[in-house]
């Protein structure tokens, strides 16, 4: 999926820690442990979040690719402890123990249980649900907050908000006021809804069960250009489909208007080409229905893109279910759990999609050093305008 980055995480959810391998940044970009440290509190906020984030203060320590404060060009590595490891050093033991370990043999509907455990041949459900935990996505979020920090050093801000949570539906109209989404418990702009939202929580969580929502990511400042049209796999709106669609309970993703462009006539969905009248400003669009993309490249527009998180499958008041050892009728298993990850869900949403334009970013204004990049960049955007001007 990437061209220029590699990304890779490492880490089960009660292991002692998350691993974040990141390879293909420049050399010369600013860095900080407490830049990283800012993303990864927003990802532990949110209301209707279970006990796990009381224990957890998450942290990256950075432990090679910068130096003095700049990344150096070469592979960043980062490792986030698991305060809660200490709880479960025995069942999470790296070394065979002695001890008999009870199993997880209740499978639960809507989790990775039944196909991780019958492909990888397990006898205990653990084996799966350790990895599959969007514990996982504290790395995402830390190896993103480097291609955000890469991002903003060239004038792209992210941000992210909940547009529904458990049915209830935010009204949004104009330019989003992002300080009041970072306010909300809810991550809604919204304010009226953000207070429905969380009654929907505390409603499902009395009943013992969960709610979903949809998440909006959007990306400002971009250049036109980002992706290509060349190729199935360059295309910028599927990449970026993919990075979002592998969140965690993530069942759909739509760019722009998406769903509703289907209704309308193409009239109503295209975003008229304004005429450009003063030669240092790029290229201007009438609306931005297209959210950002058209051919597989980024139109210089806001980059807005939907994700669809299904309610969590952990439920405090069960699903009938099967026994893995004896194929009989049991409640699914139950461990302390979410009722609702909509709101950090678009912090994560935000990290992957920091991951998806840094890396188009640098396969276009590819360079060793952000010295070299800027140059490339800068070059290119004085090319982006009226043919004669
Ligand atoms: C931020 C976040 C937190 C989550 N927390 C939980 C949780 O506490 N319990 C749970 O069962 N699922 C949780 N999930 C969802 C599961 O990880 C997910 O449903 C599971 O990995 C199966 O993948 P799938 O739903 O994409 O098929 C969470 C997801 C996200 C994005």
């Amino acid at each position: 999926m990437f061209n220029r980055i590699r990304f890779l995480t490492a880490g089960e959810s009660h292991g002692q820690s998350l691993t974040v391998l990141l390879d293909g940044l420049p050399a010369g970009l600013s860095l900080s442990e407490s830049y990283i440290g800012q993303q990864m509190s927003r990802r532990q906020l949110g209301y209707g979040r279970g006990g796990r984030q009381l224990i957890e203060k998450d942290w990256a320590l950075i432990t090679s690719g910068v130096r003095h404060g700049f990344t150096l060009g070469s592979p960043i590595s980062m490792s986030i402890e698991n305060k809660d490891w200490v709880n479960w050093t025995k069942v999470m033991s790296i070394s065979k123990i002695d001890e008999e370990i009870k199993r997880v043999t209740r499978l639960r509907p809507g989790h990775a249980d039944l196909p991780g455990t019958m492909k990888y041949g397990y006898d205990d459900v653990r084996n799966v649900l350790e990895r599959a935990s969007a514990r996982e996505t504290a790395a995402r979020v830390a190896g993103g907050a480097v291609a955000r920090r890469l991002l903003e050093h060239f004038g792209v801000e992210i941000n992210s908000h909940s547009l529904s949570i458990g049915g209830v539906w935010a009204s949004v109209s104009g330019p989003i006021d992002w300080a009041i989404v970072e306010k909300s418990p809810v991550r809604c702009v919204d304010e009226k809804a953000g207070k429905q939202m969380m009654m929907a929580i505390d409603d499902a969580k009395e009943m013992g069960d969960t709610v979903g929502g949809v998440v909006e990511v959007v990306a400002e400042g971009l250049p036109i250009g980002l992706g290509s049209h060349v190729q199935w796999d360059q295309k910028i709106d599927g990449r970026i489909a993919q990075a979002l669609m592998s969140i965690h309970a993530t069942k759909a993703v739509s760019i722009g208007d998406g769903w509703e462009s289907v209704n309308r006539r193409g009239s109503q969905v295209h975003d008229v080409i304004e005429p450009v009248k003063d030669p240092t400003n790029s290229w201007i669009r009438k609306t931005n229905r297209s959210g950002g993309t058209e051919g597989g490249m980024t139109t210089g527009s806001a980059l807005v893109a939907r994700f669809a998180i299904k309610p969590i499958s952990t439920l405090k008041n069960p699903l009938p279910s099967v026994d893995l050892d004896s194929g009989d009728l049991v409640q699914a298993h139950y461990e302390r759990s979410d009722v609702c990850q909509v709101p950090p869900a678009g912090v994560i949403g935000e990290a992957m999609l920091s991951l998806v334009l840094a890396d188009a970013f640098l396969e276009k204004f590819g360079g060793d050093s952000i010295a070299e990049i800027s140059r490339n960049f800068e070059g290119y955007q004085k090319t982006v305008r009226p043919r004669n001007m």
